[in-house]
């Protein structure tokens, strides 16, 4: 079977040049960057060869550039360590509702630490407004964190405009660009951005690698402790091969992102519209434009996405299910309540997520089984059987 996958969000896999660029530094090249001899210098040379390459596709310093072990961790030390670092100027840090959970779950254990965090809403198309950020910040407030494009509904914050207010007021600024990087352009610079934190495995470079941008001057202490790597920011022997593939993803994804997000943004537009044409009481989720060029979430009313996943999976197409039954919990995702969606509503959301493999004829066969499935799924729900006597007020209709 042809399977298709559009969970591009999730992961992408390893662009072949980037495997190609990866593969002599688990064999041949294989040296400890910290050791002094050739093999040594070698592995260190190929680690800053990586560095300028995403420092100049983000328009950073190399000296700005700290390797980490994926987007967990750089959201971790980044926040972690501003927080630390700025105790004595005050405990105040603000984020956003709709942020990942490695932003959001920081924030949770610094507030066990004693630092307090204001969780700023987003509109209904889930956006955060830059006058809330101003609002918000008071004189004992450190840092804002707020990302640049969400993981679930794919809305691109107003970065530059929230970086402008902080740079006024004095506060750093961090943003979590795991899903814009590759996918729109950051300059760190323009955006007035003073901390970023990023992964390689949503562009096509390997998992378990990431990077930290970390603007110079500002104060910003490292999490982890037992090594002089990266220069006392990130301690720990480097993951050679995986941050030169990390280096390679990063120049080939800048290399095609005007072409490739016009590519995606018609194929996106494209399903939308299908999906919107062909199944009743559809509802996309997120601004219908400030969203990643290749991401699709909509909310299908009546079903279960959990069944729909399912239901895709055995025609060979791939996606993620917008609510949080995954991991056990009738909760509904976080984001999906941020933006105001009813619970209802959120257990049936789905996100297709395209990417570089993504075709026209792949859309074509989504726009094709998907309504079969959901008219199916409708005929055996109880809640579609009986819509038009329900009688409930939280917008089930
Ligand atoms: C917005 C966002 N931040 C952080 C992460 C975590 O990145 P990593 O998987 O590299 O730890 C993800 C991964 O899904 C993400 O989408």
């Amino acid at each position: 079977m042809k399977r298709i996958y559009l969970d591009h969000a999730a992961t992408t896999p390893v662009h072949p040049e980037v495997l190609k660029a990866m593969l002599p530094y688990f064999t041949e090249k294989f040296g400890n960057a910290s050791t002094i001899y050739f093999f040594g210098r070698e592995a260190k040379a190929a680690i800053e060869g990586a560095r300028e390459q995403f420092a100049k596709a983000i328009g950073a310093d190399i000296s700005e550039i700290i390797f980490m072990s994926g987007g967990t961790e750089a959201d971790n030390n980044t926040i972690m360590g501003v927080a630390y670092a700025n105790k004595k100027k005050g405990n105040h840090i603000i984020t956003s509702k709709i942020e990942h959970h490695a932003v959001l779950e920081t924030c949770h254990y610094l507030e066990k630490e004693g630092f307090e965090v204001t969780y700023l809403p987003v509109d209904k198309d889930g956006l955060v407004n830059p006058e809330d950020v101003k609002k918000a910040i008071k004189k004992t407030t450190i840092l804002v964190s707020v990302m640049f494009a969400n993981n679930e509904i794919g809305v691109i914050n107003p970065i530059k405009e929230i970086g402008k207010i902080c740079r006024e007021a004095g506060v750093y600024f961090h943003t979590d660009a795991v899903q814009a990087l590759g996918s729109v352009p950051i300059n760190v610079e323009e955006m007035n951005i003073d901390l970023l934190a990023v992964s390689a495995h949503k562009l096509y470079g390997p998992k378990g690698v990431g990077a930290m941008y970390i603007r110079k001057g500002v104060k910003c202490s490292s999490i982890t402790h037992g090594g002089e790597q990266e220069k006392r920011r990130r301690a720990g022997t480097e993951n050679v091969a995986g941050i030169v593939g990390f280096g390679k993803a990063v120049e080939l994804a800048v290399r095609d992102l005007p072409k490739e997000s016009a590519r995606l943004t018609t194929l996106r537009n494209r399903l939308i519209k299908g999906l919107k044409e062909s199944i009743p009481e559809i509802v996309l989720n997120g601004h219908p434009e400030k969203r990643l060029p290749g991401n699709v979430n909509v909310a299908v009313k009546y079903i279960e996405g959990e069944s729909m996943l399912l239901n895709l999976d055995m025609d060979g197409i791939c996606a993620s299910s917008g609510s949080a039954c995954t991991s056990g919990s009738l909760e509904p995702s976080h984001v999906l309540k941020a933006i105001g969606v009813p619970v209802e509503l959120a257990h049936g959301s789905i996100r297709f997520s395209l990417g570089k493999s993504t075709t026209e004829d792949d859309i074509i066969t989504v726009l094709k089984v998907f309504p079969e499935i959901v008219e199916r799924l409708r005929a055996l729900s109880p809640l579609y059987k009986t819509k038009d006597s329900c009688n409930c007020t939280d917008g089930c209709k």
